[in-house]
């Protein structure tokens, strides 16, 4: 069957969001044909008309000069006939209980044929056992597991330059995991080859460690408040250790986005399920949940109660460089400001179309400057470069109340001070 391949052959991707978008164009930037498909009939015709539905760097020029080579469509049939490959990066949300939910994978699975010739290979990112579920249930399937490791913001480029690529096969499977390690192997970048099982689980523990870092630094950002240490020293000292390593070693308001939250959780439940309790996670999630919430209290600290105070949220977006609203911090914020009485107005310069729907009663600004008038405080929320470039002296000018909180320590609390505001960080005193 698979042995007959040919190099030739498109490649198919389904489900064009943020991992088959990019990773649909990436594939036409080596030269290959690529048919993507999506059940998303509104964002076929956009993508068609030319228009890109995400805010990510680089992707727009990416698809424009290899329109030639990437075919759009709605219809499954269209991807089947030709390609052999399939490439399935459609979205795995929690369900209520936190575990993944299959049902997309499970219909694009449902609607492969029996005759053996096509492989599934497996971008979305799904609880170690599936594979070996759907092999079980579709025999004549082949199933590669090659997890993304792309961050939003800088996806095209995480793609184009991987640090590893991963894929997993079980026996009888190996010819497909070749054609997929032939498709990458010009991105450079260590190739790990392996089991699906073992694959799908690097996937999920690489998640849960970066957000377990988070949580760790986040919880000595918390103690460096009581005990008058500053955090950002701390991670440095640190961070030089090169068992440790400097990244991911910078507090914050908690992280969100469509990957931790959900693959922390799912990894939880999938470790339950399978009758053991991992603690670790379970405190990475409650001291996550937590964090988000730490900026009332430094806000109700200066301020005391909360009710008609005007809070303007500097970003709302998960994270600097695109518009994915998916588990953001601002989110939690904004529901908790409004609840203890609070007003909030809000500036993303990406994401108001995205946050709008998730945000009632927020009063969206067009700049950060307009936000800021007449509030009382003023709370950094997601890190885009343009805030640190803000003129603090105007900022002063048009605020009502003097205090900033830095919810991610990407300001210099000295340009603040010199304007004759109250500076407060994560962790730094
Ligand atoms: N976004 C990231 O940064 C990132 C990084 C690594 C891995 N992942 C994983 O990749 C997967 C996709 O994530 P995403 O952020 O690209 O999701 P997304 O929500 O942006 O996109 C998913 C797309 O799949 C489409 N879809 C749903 N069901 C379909 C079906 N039956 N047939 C065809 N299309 C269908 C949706 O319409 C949507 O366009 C998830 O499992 C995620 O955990 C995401």
């Amino acid at each position: 069957m698979g042995q007959q391949m040919s190099d030739q052959r498109p490649i198919g991707v389904i489900g064009v969001g943020w991992v088959g978008l990019v990773t649909a164009g990436c594939f036409a930037d080596l030269g290959r044909e690529v048919i993507a498909m999506d059940v998303n009939a509104a964002k076929i015709d956009a993508l068609e008309r030319g228009e890109v539905p995400i805010h990510e760097p680089g992707l727009e020029g990416l698809l424009e000069r290899n329109r030639e080579r990437l075919r759009l469509t709605t219809e499954m049939s269209e991807v089947l006939d030709p390609a052999r490959l399939l490439f399935c990066c459609v979205d795995t949300p929690p369900t209520y209980s936190g575990d993944a939910d299959l049902s997309r994978v499970e219909s694009v699975v449902s609607q492969l044929p029996e005759s053996g010739e096509h492989a599934l290979v497996m971008k979305s990112t799904v609880p170690a056992g599936t594979g070996r579920a759907i092999r079980r249930d579709h025999p004549s399937l082949t199933y590669v597991s090659c997890p993304e490791f792309l961050k939003e913001g800088s996806a095209v480029e995480d793609f184009l330059h991987p640090d590893r690529v991963v894929i997993g096969a079980d026996p009888g499977d190996e010819w497909a995991a070749d054609e997929v390690e032939a498709i990458y192997r010009p991105l450079g970048g260590e190739l790990v080859r392996t089991d699906v099982a073992s694959a799908e689980m690097i996937k999920l523990a690489a998640n849960a460690f970066l957000a377990t870092k988070i949580s760790f630094i986040n919880e000595i950002a918390n103690v460096c408040e009581e005990v008058r240490a500053d955090v950002a020293e701390v991670a440095k000292g640190m961070g030089l250790d090169e068992r440790i390593g400097p990244q991911f070693l910078r507090p914050g308001i908690g992280y969100g986005g469509s990957c931790f939250p959900k693959d922390v959780s799912a990894l939880k439940q999938l470790a339950g399920n399978s009758g053991y309790h991992f603690q670790l996670l379970t405190a990475v999630i409650e001291v996550n949940e937590l964090q988000k919430r730490r900026v009332i209290s430094k806000l109700q600290k200066h301020l005391g109660s909360l009710v008609g105070r005007e809070i303007a949220l500097l970003g709302l977006a998960f994270k600097p460089d695109t518009d994915d609203m998916r588990e953001a911090s601002s989110l939690v914020l904004a529901g908790r400001l409004q609840a203890d009485g609070a007003r909030v107005r809000a500036y993303d310069p990406v994401a108001e179309d995205a946050a709008r729907p998730l945000m009632s009663g927020v009063d969206f600004s067009d700049s950060a400057l307009r936000a800021v008038e007449g509030a009382d405080a003023v709370v950094l929320v997601t890190e885009w470069p343009e805030f640190a470039e803000l003129d603090w002296a105007e900022v002063a000018s048009r605020m009502r109340g003097d205090l900033v909180i830095d919810g991610r320590n990407a300001l210099r609390s000295e340009l603040v001070t010199a304007a004759g505001l109250a500076y407060e960080g994560i962790g730094r005193h």
